[in-house]
């Protein structure tokens, strides 16, 4: 194959489907079977008002902090729209074959994490349940679309990304919350994410391979343009400012611990046999992450500042 040759879209999904085979096995081998009832401590919680006639939930039922309640929310919200995820990458990748079983296996996995998390904070009466429920309608009924919905190996760089920036939002999540218990379930929610990562990580590599420059322009495109899957949540400017100024996900664990760990593992930077517009993507790539590296230190000293000047008063 020459460098200059485009690899169609089915093209890419039957070449990578013996890796997706190959990744499967790895992953089943090493994903370890845990419960969410496990991990939820049932005799702390309390029926609540409504038609049982329980007690109604205030803010001071939790010590969790204000940030970490928002981590949680917003955490939560994004695996609860896990019907759309589902969607699109059943309709990418297809539910035949290694792809499919990925496709049921993965999702099913993801479909725990909701499970565990809603249950936690309903029991430890961390956030307004009428408000999460509302909030979950709201969130739901949007649904969500994959940016690059027919672009195979877009699709995968993205949840390369977003399945490691889950990882950390979950581990660091789990830390803000003060809570032994909390820590305890996210940071398992954060090692399926992690075995995710790796798992789509592995098939893009290949990817590089057998498509080098389509590869180097959907990382490239993707870096440009990624927003979290929860980006659709209301509200969700204002509360992933909370979330960065706590130090829970920001820009520079963004472009740090999740680009580049990442892009490190595909080498991006001494990948050969790129075409003209291969080489255009990874030049944008580096460009994007210097950019990145200046607006997180430009966040860092806002946050700086702003602690100084909370300090002070
Ligand atoms: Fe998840
Ligand atoms: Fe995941």
């Amino acid at each position: 194959m020459t460098v200059s040759t485009t690899v169609s879209q089915t093209a890419l999904l039957v070449e990578l489907e013996p890796v997706v085979a190959r990744n499967l096995d790895r992953h089943l081998s090493l994903a370890k079977e845990w419960f969410p009832h496990e991990y939820v401590p049932w005799s702390e919680g309390r029926t609540f008002d409504g038609p049982l006639g329980g007690e109604a939930w205030s803010p001071t039922d939790s010590t969790i902090p204000d940030v970490a309640r928002t981590a949680l929310i917003v955490n939560l919200l994004t695996e609860d729209n896990l019907p759309s995820y589902h969607h699109e990458i059943a309709t990418l990748f297809g539910r035949d074959g290694a792809w499919g079983t990925w496709v049921h296996r993965w999702t099913a996995e993801e479909g725990r994490h909701g499970v565990a998390i809603r249950d936690y904070l309903t029991v430890s009466r961390a956030v307004d349940p009428v408000a999460l429920e509302r909030a979950r309608m709201t969130h739901m009924s949007e649904g969500y679309t994959n940016a690059h919905g027919d672009e195979v190996l877009h699709s995968l760089a993205y949840v390369s990304f977003q399945e490691l920036a889950t990882r950390i939002s979950h581990r660091n999540t789990g830390k803000a919350t003060g809570d032994p218990t909390c820590e305890a379930l996210l940071a398992r929610v954060a090692a399926d994410e992690n075995l995710h990562m790796v798992f789509y990580r592995n098939l893009l590599a290949a990817a590089f391979e057998l498509a080098p420059s389509q590869a180097m322009r959907a990382v490239a495109d993707v870096v440009a343009d990624f927003q979290m899957p929860g980006s659709g949540i209301d509200g969700f400017a204002r509360k992933s400012v909370a979330i960065a100024l706590a130090g829970i996900y920001d820009l520079r664990q963004h472009r740090d611990e999740v680009l580049q760990p990442v892009l490190r593992q595909w080498d991006v930077f001494n990948v050969t046999g790129l075409n003209a517009d291969g080489e255009a993507a990874r030049e944008q790539l580096a460009a994007q992450l210097e950019d990145l590296d200046r607006a997180a230190s430009r966040f860092e000293e806002k946050r700086d500042a702003r602690a100084a000047r909370l300090a002070q008063r």
